[in-house]
């Protein structure tokens, strides 16, 4: 048998850069147009987003020159799927997109996991650059490449990994985001303390009135050091094949609790339950020194995040829906737990009895 390879190991370099700041509209505009030339720039958000911003981002685009289209769909999590994904894809063939076009996402997660997949699979891929504008966004999903769709059998079933070809991440939008969003950012950024940044912690824990005021300065440190924190996890698995899981800290309990509470609790509500109960059951496991877990839920609870969970949530159900969490593998359901702040580890196997203890403990 002869054997021919076909080499493409790396040939194209993905890195990119992540730019922040306040009042960036203008020169962001302008490094798009020097650094990422396209024939047509085409940015994909939301009818809320649109109304906001979209309309003043796209002008700017147009003001110096550059062939621009915007496209828009319904503000919400209800959006991410596959219909809205064909309804993009057939407004780019109405005008004429082709390869040589440019997305711009710009929004919260959904726009951008949505943008983000419609570019990785129209024309067999486009550049996106991505222009988050909630906090969320801003330290979290707009870095790392992940894009998809959710399906009726679940979140994120459908996408790929696909990594922006630049962020753009401005302060001001932050200033109409409403609060309930602007917590669920903050429950990322308290997870990113917790996992690797005892110090980011500590900041946390002595500004959390100034960041909860949106205190420009210290917002942008804070947000740059997410960035930091989270490029360097996606630099060494951009796959999330081991080290990436780390960023899931709080989310495997959170997910099960947005679920059964069927989304009644918001993302950054589960989140901040998850890592309060990933906390105890270190603590419980005994990796974890005992003033640690109360440490995270006064600066959760500081932040205007529940630590505890709503008596009328179904134990039982909430651990049947942890056993069905999409990032399981062979079957085994991967929790980030603690050894201290900062210190991270992944336990492939936590009994039944310990996770059941905790979440009865936490019951509001
Ligand atoms: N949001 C977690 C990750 O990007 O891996």
């Amino acid at each position: 048998m002869r054997t021919v390879k076909v080499n493409l190991d790396r040939k194209i370099s993905s890195s990119y850069e992540i730019r922040l700041g306040k009042d960036i509209i203008d020169r962001m505009v302008l490094l798009i147009a020097k650094n990422h030339k396209a024939g047509r720039y085409v940015v994909i958000t939301d009818d809320c987003v649109k109304r906001l911003y979209g309309k003043k981002f796209l002008a700017a685009l147009k003001d110096i020159g550059l062939n621009a289209a915007l496209i828009d769909f319904p503000a919400g999590e209800a959006s991410k799927n596959i219909n809205t994904v064909m309804n993009i894809v057939g407004k780019l063939m109405e005008m004429g997109a082709d390869r040589g076009a440019c997305l711009i996402a710009l929004g919260g997660g959904v726009v951008g996991d949505v943008a983000g997949f419609v570019a990785s699979i129209f024309m067999r891929s486009v550049p996106c650059i991505q222009v988050p504008t909630t906090l969320v966004a801003q330290v979290d999903s707009s870095i790392g490449g992940k894009t998809g769709v959710d399906l009726p059998y679940g979140k994120n079933l459908v996408g790929s990994f696909y990594q922006p070809a630049a962020v753009f991440i401005s302060l001001n939008f932050l200033e109409t985001l409403p609060e309930k969003e602007f917590n669920n950012g903050l429950a990322e950024i308290i997870k990113y303390g917790i996992i690797d940044d005892e110090r980011m912690f500590r900041t946390l824990e002595e500004n959390i009135d100034a960041i909860k005021a949106r205190d420009p300065k210290l917002l942008l440190s804070v947000v740059e050091n997410c960035c930091q924190i989270k490029k360097s996890v996606v630099e060494i698995d951009e796959r999330e094949e081991g080290l990436r899981r780390i960023l899931n800290f709080g989310h495997t309990l959170g997910h099960a609790l947005e679920a059964v509470s069927k989304y009644a609790i918001t993302h950054g509500e589960g989140v901040a339950m998850g890592m309060v109960a990933a906390a105890r059951i270190s603590e419980k496991m005994g990796y974890l020194k005992s003033t640690e877990p109360a440490r995270i839920e006064a600066l959760i609870r500081q932040a205007g995040l529940p630590a505890a969970i709503p008596k009328a949530l179904d134990r039982e159900k909430v651990i049947a829906q942890i056993k069905m969490d999409k990032k399981k593998k062979d079957d085994i359901v991967h929790f980030v737990l603690l050894k201290k702040i900062g210190m991270p580890f992944i336990n492939g196997h936590i009994e039944h009895g310990i996770i059941a203890a905790v979440l009865e403990e936490m019951k509001g």
